[in-house]
């Protein structure tokens, strides 16, 4: 069974609360639920796992160097300038996708640039919830080929 690491950067644990106009009503327990019924029907071992801080975020990207066969990473803001995580992704042998809920290339300036898009397969942006779950379909079929 493949295993995948599902990783959720600040405040997205404040989803459902935090800027519904931008983010929308459904919570980080719901993504989680939904992708859990996904990942069953792949036949994938999947593991979630939030935090707000960067070097728990580090720290479990390289526990995952071995331990999972790949990462699907919402990193929030850190996208925009954590060079940390960034080297952390690059620093393992695990294959990568980004998600974010919303599209980056279409709101503010600083939200156009992602540090971590360089070092992962490809970039889900725009799709609100359903961005993790394409980013699950995508991982899968990186995987698979
Ligand atoms: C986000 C976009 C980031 O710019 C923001 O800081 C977030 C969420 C998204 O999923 O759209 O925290 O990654």
């Amino acid at each position: 069974m493949k295993k995948v690491l599902i990783m959720n950067g600040p405040n997205l644990n404040m989803l459902g609360i935090r800027e519904p106009g931008v983010y929308g009503t459904v919570t980080l327990q719901m993504i989680k639920q939904n992708l859990q019924v996904k990942a069953a029907e792949l036949g994938i071992d999947l593991t979630f796992m939030q935090s707000n801080h960067e070097g728990v975020i580090i720290d479990t990207i390289h526990a995952a160097h071995a331990a999972m066969d790949g990462i699907v990473i919402n990193p929030g803001a850190f996208t925009h300038y954590s060079y940390a995580i960034r080297d952390a992704l690059s620093s393992v042998d695990v294959p990568v996708v980004e998600v974010h809920l919303s599209n980056i290339h279409k709101r503010e300036e600083f939200r156009h640039t992602s540090v971590t898009a360089p070092v992962v397969i490809g970039q889900i942006a725009g799709f609100g919830p359903y961005g993790y779950e394409l980013g699950l379909l995508a991982l899968n079929q990186h995987l698979n080929s």
